[in-house]
């Protein structure tokens, strides 16, 4: 990705989605990310739009994200814990380092989305557990051809998002056990419509 796209994106993201977060998406991060632990790993984190559901029970909350103009405005909305500049198929951790990984938005965009699970796995302690909000591949197969059509065009505009990932079934293929939820994310485009959430636990 360019470093102008990087910038515009996170110049605009929060406005972007804001629409989205008031008819229904912050509650959904709420329930997702109310629920860590113990030492938290959150992956692409973006400009923080989950800190504010972060509860006590989360004792050391460390922040990952790999774009500049992103991490700038992560930094700028922290009261605790610590951005890391850092992608999520390379993540500069120890193995079985972490109670719970936090991803909203983030399986989406990564480039290597095998790659980036088999790291949560890796970083996560044996009883942890990855908690995730990503919106998915749809099980109506003409919405998933579109998402697959415009797949080019989104990647552009989301910059680097993949509107058409079965991600239930790559967390499964990566070994996690999975228990999710699908919902549809209000106010937003057909294509990213489709959504999950949960828990995923590796095996
Ligand atoms: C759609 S945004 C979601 C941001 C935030 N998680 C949220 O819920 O609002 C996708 C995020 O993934 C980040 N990202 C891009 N490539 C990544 C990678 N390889 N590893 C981790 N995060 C990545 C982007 O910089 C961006 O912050």
């Amino acid at each position: 990705m360019s470093k102008l796209g990087a910038r515009v994106f996170a110049a605009m993201y929060d406005r972007m989605l804001a629409g989205t977060e008031e008819a229904g998406l912050r509650d959904h991060r709420r329930a997702i990310v109310s629920q860590a632990r113990g030492r938290v790993l959150e992956i692409g984190a973006g400009t923080g739009l989950n800190l504010e559901h972060y509860g006590p029970e989360a004792t050391d909350l460390v922040l990952t994200e790999p774009e500049e103009p992103m991490a700038r405005r992560l930094r700028a909305r922290l009261t605790r814990g610590e951005v890391v500049e850092a992608p999520a198929d390379r993540l500069p951790f120890a193995d079985d380092s972490f109670d719970t990984v936090v991803s909203t938005l983030v399986l989406c965009t990564v480039p290597d989305q095998e790659r980036a699970l088999e790291e949560i796995r890796r970083v996560l302690k044996p009883d942890g557990r990855l908690l995730f909000l990503e919106h998915v591949r749809s099980h109506d197969a003409k919405v998933a051809r579109w998402q697959d059509r415009l797949l080019p065009a989104w990647r552009f505009v989301g910059h680097g998002c993949h509107p058409n990932r079965d991600t239930a079934a790559a967390l499964a293929r990566a070994g996690f056990a999975v228990e999710l939820e699908s919902w549809r994310m209000p106010k937003a485009p057909a294509i990213v419509r489709p959504a999950i959430e949960g828990v995923a636990r590796p095996g």
